[in-house]
């Protein structure tokens, strides 16, 4: 199977969980369940969880234990797509190919519809059905609210904004931003591969230098897109972040410099999973994928 099927079948897996998840039966609000749904189905890549069943497949975890953490981090990435896109942010009005969510709905709706779901995040992870150690179920609910917030995601968000009022940044005050606001959540998909399969410091260790390795090189290729792409190949508009000022790569490396630097850091990530062998191709496949997408 191309990797690209293999990614498919893992998002069709979470669409449908997501679609179950965000049901509420006889909800008294339905106006925000509505915008999450909007915010959170339809289409995305579904990497983040992706890494969470592939991370958990090393470990013989229960394939559902990983669609739910799964589920649960793309919930947060959702929410952090809903409100990164808001006017008073990056004020765009695509996103995955339709109108971003307070396009769609109202600025109000959209704000609350990303509250809604970076906790339901949590109430998904404190679900039996993620796993039935409370213990393991803490620790993921510990571990994602640390990625998401002001050391993490959120943190990296403000930085984001502040740069844009900066007249330079340097390149490791752009590997920090980029690692906060990109990389922090997809350590957690890593490493909450670890924690549902109860692996040891050293696995967990091996994970989380992988995850930053790709997280980086995502980021540089989020950054090339932006500055080389179109927006019908996207589901997004392109040409943002030289508009905005925002700190990227390709400022400080240039476009030749920034994908050659992103190959090279796919191929750290890469060794980083030496001691797995076969069992982690999907993981290294999917380092080499992230450079190379279009979209
Ligand atoms: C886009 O993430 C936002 C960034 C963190 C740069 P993705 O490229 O994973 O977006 P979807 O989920 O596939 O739409
Ligand atoms: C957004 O980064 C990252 C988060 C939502 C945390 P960008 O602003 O670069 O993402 P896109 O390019 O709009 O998807
Ligand atoms: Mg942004
Ligand atoms: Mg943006
Ligand atoms: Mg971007």
């Amino acid at each position: 199977m191309s990797f690209e099927d293999t990614l498919k079948q893992t998002a069709g897996e979470i669409e449908n969980l997501l679609s179950e998840l965000l049901t509420f039966e006889g909800a008294n609000a339905p106006a925000v369940i509505e915008a999450m749904r909007y915010s959170a189905l339809g289409q995305g890549k579904r990497l983040r969880p992706f890494f969470v069943t592939e991370a958990s497949s090393l470990f013989g975890v229960e394939r559902s234990h990983g669609l739910h953490a799964g589920a649960a981090i793309e919930c947060i990435h959702c929410y952090s797509l809903v409100h990164d896109d808001l006017p008073a942010m990056d004020d765009d009005d695509l996103r995955r190919g339709k109108p971003t969510t307070h396009i769609a709905f109202t600025e109000a709706t959209a704000i609350l519809a990303g509250d809604g779901l970076l906790t339901f995040a949590f109430e998904i992870l404190g679900r039996s059905a993620t796993h039935p150690d409370p213990q393991v179920r803490c620790d993921l609910v510990r571990l994602l609210a640390r990625a998401a917030g002001a050391e993490g995601m959120v943190g990296g968000q403000m930085l984001d904004l502040e740069a844009e009022t900066k007249t330079s940044t340097t390149l490791d005050e752009t590997i920090l931003l980029q690692g906060m606001k990109t990389g922090a959540l997809f350590r957690f998909s890593c490493e909450a591969g670890a924690v549902l399969g109860q692996a040891g410091a050293e696995d967990r260790a091996i994970l989380l230098t992988y995850a930053d390795r790709i997280g980086l090189a995502f980021q540089i290729a989020d950054d090339l897109l932006d500055a080389e792409s179109t927006a019908e190949e996207l589901g997004k508009r392109t040409q943002k972040d030289a508009e905005a000022g925002k700190a990227t790569f390709i400022d400080l490396l240039g476009l030749e410099g920034a994908r050659t630097r992103a190959h090279e850091i796919a191929d750290e990530a890469c060794d980083a999973l030496e001691r797995y062998g076969d069992a982690a191709e999907d993981l290294k496949r999917a380092a080499r994928f992230i450079v190379d997408r279009k979209n």
